[in-house]
């Protein structure tokens, strides 16, 4: 504990590391199957504006309380509170986003084992090795708590070795690799057959869309899970930045690399699924919605790749690294939500700490995976369309009404002189203190009443 706090060496680790935390499934998977099924560019359109209205000023205040207490949630938020009443909030909300993190990891490391395991597949595939493909690519239990495993144990490999050795490192080995691969594969995609279809579903906005309450619901979910708010990743991210970094600066490449990322995702994922319609291939469930989540990725993809030949198996395995890349990149973030915790409130070694709480979360995950059926769905739903934006509204209103205004305009000064007369000042306040939660609960009781 006496020994230095650790932080990113550079301005570029730091951008990698959280953006690579913001970008995982929610952006490759979520962000444009929820475009497409939402009014496409409608739906764009409202995601933008509440990644701008509400994303950005959130993930400001978790940076801002990171970087200013230099501290895991927890603490952070203890360190701004007033009295004993805010005190015991600041406990509750801190652990409550420890644990909403460690199942979000939980659910997290089943899908991404199923990347890994299609990563390989995609691979024995093309060798010809059919047997072994056939294993690896087919839903079983027994596959998916292994690969479960493997995922988790590279999780805490990375982990282990530190902030910067580990995460920094190799974020910002992975995220450029990401960027590339995912280029790439969108130049290819566009000029096969059928992709236009699924360039006009996603850029054309069916404005009626808007009406609809659902859109609004799944774009804040969507803009949370994102950007990785809520549950104190930003912020330890946020605690491990340097003094002399501008915070709103930093923050705002954060937010557009996510925002960028998620809608070049959208121009691979739905030009492939209309590829695979022209191919043949069904991309509509029974009830006459474009087949999203898991399902897209593991059905419709891989039946797109296998109509192409030689092409498909081409493509096939760098997608899959491409998946697993955006996997790690989060998970990693995921965990050292919890080992911070536990290593500056109790002492305890980092190395023990990871190995610790990686195995109790390998065995939850564990558990989620012998009981799919019932449970996978229900963590889902609870940690990220209840617990996660019911979070991120009580860390900006820790931000906007607990923490005293001089003493965050204190921390904004470090690495950002004269900031008290930058726009940001001006509108950020009230943001956070007014508009974000006004937006959340709104939101919350239209779900509740309509
Ligand atoms: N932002 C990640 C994604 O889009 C998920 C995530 C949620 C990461 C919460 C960390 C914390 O997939």
């Amino acid at each position: 504990m006496s020994t230095a706090r650790a932080e990113f060496s550079s301005r570029f680790g730091f951008l990698m590391a959280a953006s690579g935390s913001a970008v995982g499934l929610g952006n490759v998977w979520g962000f444009p199957t929820n475009a497409a099924s939402n009014g496409g560019a409608a739906f764009l359109f409202t995601y933008l504006l509440l990644v701008f209205i509400l994303g950005y000023p959130a993930l400001m205040a978790e940076l801002i309380i990171g970087r200013h207490t230099r501290s895991n949630a927890v603490g952070a938020l203890q360190q701004l509170a007033r009295g004993p009443a805010s005190r015991l909030l600041g406990f509750v909300v801190g652990v409550a986003g420890i644990i909403t993190v460690s199942l979000i990891l939980c659910f997290y490391a089943v899908v991404s084992g199923w990347m890994v395991a299609w990563m390989f597949g995609s691979l024995t595939g093309a060798f010809g090795l059919e047997g072994v493909t056939q294993w690896l690519t087919t839903d079983a239990t027994l596959r998916n708590a292994i690969f479960a495993v493997v995922f988790m144990a590279a999780t805490v490999y990375v982990v282990r070795a530190g902030v910067r050795e580990g995460i920094e490192k190799w974020s910002t080995r992975l995220m450029p690799s990401l960027i590339v691969i995912m280029g790439l594969l969108i130049v290819y995609v566009l000029t096969l057959d059928g992709a236009i279809d699924g360039l006009r579903v996603y850029l054309v906005p069916d404005f009626n869309r808007l009406a609809n309450p659902g859109l609004i619901i799944s774009a804040l979910g969507q803009a949370f899970f994102s950007l990785s708010l809520g549950v104190g990743t930003m912020l330890i991210y946020g605690s491990y930045i340097s003094r002399q970094e501008n915070l709103p600066v930093v923050g705002s490449m954060v937010a557009l690399l996510d925002t960028g990322i998620a809608c070049l995702a959208g121009l691979l994922v739905l030009p492939a699924m209309y590829v695979a319609l022209a191919n043949g291939v069904q991309i509509y469930d029974a009830g006459g919605a474009l087949i999203a989540g898991p399902q897209l990725i593991v059905v419709v993809l891989p039946a797109l790749f296998e109509t192409m030949g030689t092409a498909g198996v081409v493509i096939a395995f760098p997608f899959f690294v491409l998946l697993v890349i955006a996997s790690l990149t989060s998970s990693i973030s995921m965990l050292e939500v919890p080992v911070a915790y536990v290593v500056e409130t109790y002492g305890a070694k980092r190395s023990r700490a990871v190995l610790v709480l990686g195995a109790l979360i390998t065995a939850i995950c564990l558990v989620i995976v012998f009981n799919f059926g019932v449970l996978f769905d229900l963590v889902v739903m609870i940690t990220t369309e209840y617990s996660q934006p019911l979070l991120g509204l009580l860390f900006v209103v820790f931000a906007g009404w607990i923490w005293n205004r001089n003493s965050i305009l204190e921390e904004l000064r470090q690495g950002n002189e004269g900031v008290e007369h930058s726009l940001f000042w001006k509108i950020w306040p009230f943001y956070v203190r007014f508009v974000c939660p006004v937006i959340i609960v709104a939101v919350y009781v239209q779900m509740i009443f309509f």
